[in-house]
C-alpha cells in the first residue's frame, strides 16, 4: 500500500480557512482594502499572450533588487514567504536535523520543518512574549541547521534588535537563519542591509500583507549569493505566476499609496490599543499590522468572543491554542472606517459578554 514519508505521516495540519471569510477580514493579517490601483490598472492590460507564455521573471528581479538595494544574484522570487520557508528547509536540513523556533510564532515554520523530517525545538518566548535571545543562542547545537524567527514575530507584534539577530546569525554559522520580515512595511526595521556580513542570514518579504497581494502570491528571500545559487535549484524556475509578475512592478512603485495605507493601520493600532487599555483587557504593544489580546482566562472565553465579532460581520483570529495565549485573540489593523468598524463591535462584544475587564488583566 502506498504510504507516505514517516515524517509526512506524524505532521500536525494546519487548517486556515479557505472558504466562507464573509465580513471585514481582521483574521488572517492582510491588507482590509486591497492593493495600489495601478495594480488593477495593469491586470487590465493583460491579453492571452501574457497568459499563453511561461513566466518571464528576469526584469521583475531587476526591478525588485533596486527598490531592495540588494543584486539580483542575492534575491529569489517566491511563491510567498510561505516557499521561501519550505525552500530554506529543503535546501538546508536533512532528517534529523535540528531546527529552532520561537514560541509562539508563525505555523508554517514548524510544519515545513517536521516534513523535512528535523526536529522542531521551540525556544519559549520570555515574558511578556519578549524576544529570547538568549535562550535561543544557548539552543544552537551542532545539529542546528535551521532557525527561522519572524520580526515582527506572529501573534504577538514582539520585535528583536538588529544586535540580537546577527549575535543569533553569527553563533550558529552552520546553520541557515531566515529573519522573516513579513511585516516589515508596519515597523521599518530590517536586517537586509546586514546580509553581506553574514553569509548565512536570509532575509523574506512578503506581498501578501502591506501591499495587499496575498491572491497572487508572491514573496521574496534574499541572502548570500552562494547559498542562493543553491537555493534556486531546489525551486521551481515558474514558482511565480505570470499575472503576480506582472503586477509586481505597478505595486512596488506606488509607494505612496503603501506609506498611506500603513500610516492608517498604525493610528488603527493606537486606537486599539488604548481602546483595550481603557477597558482593562491586557494586550502585547505590537509592531505589526495586529494586536493580541487577552480577552479572557480560557479558550472558552476567546471563541465566544471570535463568534459575537462575527456576528458583528467582523472576523477576528482565536489563538487560545498557541503557546502562552491562553484566551487570547489577534485583530488586525486597517485604515480608519475599517478601525471604527472594529472599536464600535468591540464595544458591544465586549457589553454583551459581561467582561469581567479588572479581571483579565494579568
Ligand atoms: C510571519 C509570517 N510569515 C509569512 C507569512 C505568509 O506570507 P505569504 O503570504 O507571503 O506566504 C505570514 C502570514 O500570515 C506570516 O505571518
Amino acid at each position: 500500500m502506498l504510504s507516505p514519508r514517516e515524517a509526512v505521516r506524524t505532521l500536525p495540519s494546519y487548517h486556515p480557512p479557505l472558504a466562507g471569510r464573509d465580513g471585514l477580514r481582521l483574521d488572517f493579517n492582510e491588507n482590509t482594502v486591497g492593493c495600489s490601483p495601478r495594480v488593477l490598472e495593469r491586470l487590465r492590460r493583460l491579453g492571452p499572450e501574457d497568459l499563453a507564455r511561461y513566466p518571464e521573471r528576469e526584469a521583475v528581479e531587476a526591478t525588485l533588487s533596486a527598490f531592495l538595494g540588494v543584486t539580483a544574484s542575492e534575491l529569489l522570487l517566491t511563491n510567498g514567504v510561505d516557499e521561501a520557508i519550505h525552500l530554506l528547509c529543503e535546501t538546508y536540513l536533512e532528517p534529523g536535523d535540528e531546527a529552532l523556533i520561537v514560541v509562539p510564532t508563525y505555523s508554517m515554520y514548524r510544519i515545513y520543518m517536521m516534513a523535512a523530517g528535523a526536529r522542531v525545538i521551540s525556544v519559549p518566548s520570555g515574558k511578556d512574549f519578549k524576544f529570547p535571545a538568549g535562550d535561543l543562542r544557548s539552543s544552537i547545537t551542532p545539529r542546528t541547521r535551521l532557525i527561522a524567527i519572524a520580526n515582527p514575530n506572529n501573534p504577538t507584534g514582539a520585535i528583536a534588535s538588529h544586535d540580537e539577530l546577527m549575535k543569533i546569525a553569527c553563533s550558529a554559522p552552520d546553520s541557515a537563519v531566515l529573519v522573516d520580515e513579513a511585516y516589515f512595511e508596519f515597523c521599518g526595521q530590517t536586517l537586509l542591509s546586514a546580509r553581506r556580513e553574514s553569509p548565512n542570514l536570509f532575509v523574506a518579504r512578503t506581498f501578501s500583507k502591506a501591499y495587499g497581494l496575498a491572491g497572487l502570491r508572491i514573496g521574496v528571500l534574499v541572502g548570500d549569493r552562494d547559498q542562493m545559487r543553491t537555493v534556486r535549484r531546489v525551486s521551481s524556475p515558474y514558482n511565480v505566476n505570470a499575472v503576480a509578475l506582472a503586477c509586481l512592478p505597478a505595486a512596488i512603485a506606488d509607494q505612496a499609496y503603501i506609506q498611506q495605507y500603513v500610516s492608517e493601520v498604525r493610528e488603527a493600532r493606537a486606537r486599539l490599543e488604548s481602546a483595550l487599555e481603557a477597558s482593562g483587557i491586557r494586550y502585547w504593544p505590537s509592531h505589526a499590522n495586529f494586536v493580541l489580546a487577552r480577552v479572557g482566562s480560557t479558550r472558552l472565553d476567546s471563541a465566544a468572543f471570535v463568534e459575537h465579532m462575527r456576528r458583528r460581520g467582523i472576523l477576528v483570529r482565536d489563538r487560545s491554542s498557541d503557546h502562552g495565549c491562553e484566551g487570547c485573540v489577534r485583530i488586525t489593523l486597517g485604515p480608519r472606517e475599517h478601525a471604527d468598524r472594529l472599536l464600535t463591535a468591540l464595544r458591544e462584544t465586549f457589553e454583551e459578554l459581561g467582561v469581567n475587564q479588572g479581571a483579565s488583566r494579568t
